[in-house]
């Protein structure tokens, strides 16, 4: 085994990716699977999971090293049932990646439905993070399972809120604050608690408030604002998240790591005047 194995491989490792259909996800779990991992891919819906498993076989191991299934991870009784299932083809869990989350367009905060506002919230804090967090800590900790990590997905939001998403700002700054907080609950069961706050990429929650044109890839006023506040000048390429899933993942990497965000911004939340 190479010394970058050692560091960053995850051979064996059982990891879940919730939330598997979306573009973050995805690009972490095929990070995990060419690491060595055994990755069980969570999606929401039953519909895809053929296609997922078509997808991802290719960066597998083996078709042993790769578990498929649908679960909504707001849904505590479901989430118990995944873990099982999961649990029952790759073996328990060493890693939970709460992928799951996202927003819905932007209004006026006196505008703001109270109802998207709070639908906006359970994705986030509960789906994304509470629910699957709660179900993966509890069987960890009454298994006496230690050395394990949770990755959740936080934001730019969860620093400074970008306007007109509300609900989705005052969601991700509670998944941070979250991250933080089972960091010092979760230590001594030996459980990392981290996040991930990626800058803009384009995913499917947030591809109609940044591109205004498929076709063209002409940007919304908003995408321009964006680009025009990250010193980097653009968008995010997914690929350049791996670094931070697989660091955050790998206990050889990160094990004296918990309690951060990782932000994967360029330089998004360095910008000033
Ligand atoms: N794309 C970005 O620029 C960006 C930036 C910062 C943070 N994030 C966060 O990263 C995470 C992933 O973002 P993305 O852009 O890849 O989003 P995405 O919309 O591409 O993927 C989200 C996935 O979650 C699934 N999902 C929704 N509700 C679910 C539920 N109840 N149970 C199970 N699955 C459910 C959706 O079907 C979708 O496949 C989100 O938490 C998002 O807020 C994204």
């Amino acid at each position: 085994m190479s010394y970058i194995e050692d560091m960053f491989g995850l051979k064996d490792s059982v990891v879940v990716v919730t939330g598997a259909g979306g573009a973050i996800a995805g690009v972490m779990a095929e990070a995990y699977l060419r690491a060595g991992a055994k990755v069980a891919l969570w999606l929401h819906r039953a519909e895809g999971l053929a296609a997922a498993r078509e997808r991802f076989l290719p960066f597998a191991a083996g078709p042993d090293s790769l578990f498929v299934v649908a679960c909504d991870t707001g849904d505590r009784g479901r989430v118990e049932a995944a873990y099982d299932e999961t649990a029952a083809a790759l073996g328990h869990p060493v890693v939970l990646v709460n992928a799951v989350g996202g927003n819905r367009g932007k209004t006026s905060f006196v505008e703001a439905d109270l109802g998207a506002f709070e639908d906006i919230l359970k994705l986030n804090l509960l789906a994304g993070l509470v629910v699957p967090t709660q179900v993966f800590a509890s069987r960890w900790i009454a298994a006496g399972l230690r050395r394990r990590s949770v990755i959740n997905m936080t934001s730019m939001g969860s620093y400074v809120p970008l306007s007109g998403v509300w609900a989705y700002d005052a969601a991700k700054a509670g998944v941070l604050n979250l991250t933080v907080a089972c960091a010092k609950e979760f230590g001594p069961s030996g459980i990392r608690v981290n996040a991930i706050a990626p800058g803009f990429f384009l995913g499917q929650q947030n591809y109609s408030l940044l591109i205004a044109d498929r076709a063209t890839g002409e940007l919304t006023r908003r995408g321009a604002d964006v680009v025009a506040r990250t010193p980097f000048g653009r968008f995010g390429d997914l690929d350049e998240l791996r670094g931070a899933a697989l660091f955050l993942a790998s206990e050889r990497a990160s094990g004296f790591v918990t309690g951060i965000s990782v932000p994967v911004d360029g330089g998004f939340l360095a910008d000033n005047i």
